[in-house]
């Protein structure tokens, strides 16, 4: 796993978080060991296997935005770390729930050691995750469970659905908020907040972490379908195959419910409908998604989103930490470009 945070059109910011970050990296990969061999193998399976770490890395920018002497202390590495480790507690769940054979480009934990395996590294890491908030005091405990619970509210809703008489799409926005925002949210907040920038420009960065987790959450859907598994590290079509409507779905059945869906649209949804266990019926209907127009307006909505995210920073004065969340924002939708 590299150490060096992406571009963020900010050189001087780049290179104070630089070694924050490869402070994070030793603080997590300690943090994933420390029981014996077998099970430490398990779970630092997916820390070892690499991953973007936008989450520290947020962490960190946001905690430019304060006082010099806190913006990388050990308050603000631990906060970072926690974020990562409560990310990957959340991956290891997530493939289960998603029976994903593959995350970062290796086979998933649940692939190699089986659910039971899998979902109790998860709760080992959001132990360790736990465990270094605790380090930040009560209120920060709070904001972690806090953030948890509506991350694990977002998993929960979509397995449930929409709720009867509510816009599917509305829904979906609300489940992704809950399940991705929160934890990116809280990754602002926390860097904001403990790099000693007070609770108001905490507030809002947290509004602009929330926004851009519904960006690259949307940017996530249209990368499923679009990019390869070399690519994404991650296998195309799991989420259609496991019948969770992504965004370009519900925008279909959206445009049919108002009798404005075409022939080709309509051949996606019976396809939808149909088996999807071969691997050839899947990458066909990937194939016909990948080719319809409902992808344009799905990138038109992780944009819009984008922007949204971008507009709450208006508040934060001009200078390097807003250039570098400016970038940041870019970044998450930049990958379907
Ligand atoms: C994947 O997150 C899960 C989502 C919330 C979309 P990332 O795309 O940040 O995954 P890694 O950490 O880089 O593997
Ligand atoms: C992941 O959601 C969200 C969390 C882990 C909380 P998805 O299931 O949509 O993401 P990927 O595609 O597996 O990364
Ligand atoms: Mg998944
Ligand atoms: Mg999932």
């Amino acid at each position: 796993m590299t150490s060096t945070p992406p571009d963020l059109h900010a050189p001087g910011l780049e290179a104070r978080i630089t070694p924050a970050l490869e402070a994070v990296e030793a603080s997590l990969q300690d943090s994933v060991r420390g029981s014996r061999d077998l099970v430490d193998e398990l779970t630092s399976h997916l820390a070892r296997a690499g991953g973007k770490r936008i989450r520290p890395v947020l962490t960190l920018v946001c905690a430019q935005l304060g006082d010099p002497e806190l913006a990388v202390s050990d308050n603000v590495i631990a906060a970072a770390t926690a974020m990562e480790l409560t990310h990957l507690a959340s991956l290891y769940h997530d493939d289960v729930m998603d029976s994903a054979p593959t995350r970062r480009g290796v086979p998933s934990a649940q692939h190699l050691w089986g659910n039971n395996r899998a979902i109790l590294a998860g709760d080992v890491l959001f132990a360790r995750a736990s465990k270094l908030i605790a380090q930040l005091g009560p209120d920060s405990v709070s904001y972690h469970a806090d953030t948890f619970e509506r991350l694990c509210l977002g998993q929960l809703d979509e397995t449930f659905g929409p709720v009867p008489g509510s816009d599917p799409v509305e829904f979906y926005v609300h489940v992704l908020a809950d399940k991705t925002g929160s934890l990116l949210s809280a990754a602002a907040h926390f860097g904001a907040f403990h790099g000693g920038a007070g609770l108001e420009v905490a507030d809002v960065v947290a509004t602009f972490g929330e926004r851009i987790g519904v960006a690259f959450q949307v940017a996530d859907d249209v990368l499923d379908l679009v990019s390869s598994e070399e690519t994404s590290g991650k296998t195309p079509g799991t989420d259609l195959r496991e019948g969770v409507d992504t965004l370009p779905v519900l925008l279909l059945r959206r445009r049919e419910a108002a009798g404005t869906l075409d022939g080709e649209g309509e051949g996606i949804l019976a396809d939808l409908a149909g088996d999807l266990s071969s691997d050839e019926a899947l990458a066909a209907v990937v194939a016909r998604l990948r080719a319809h127009d409902v992808i344009e307006e799905t990138r038109a909505l992780a944009n819009r989103w984008a922007d949204d995210a971008v507009a709450a920073l208006e508040p934060l004065p001009d200078g390097e930490p807003k250039q570098a969340l400016t970038a940041f924002a870019h970044l998450m939708v930049d990958r379907i470009a």
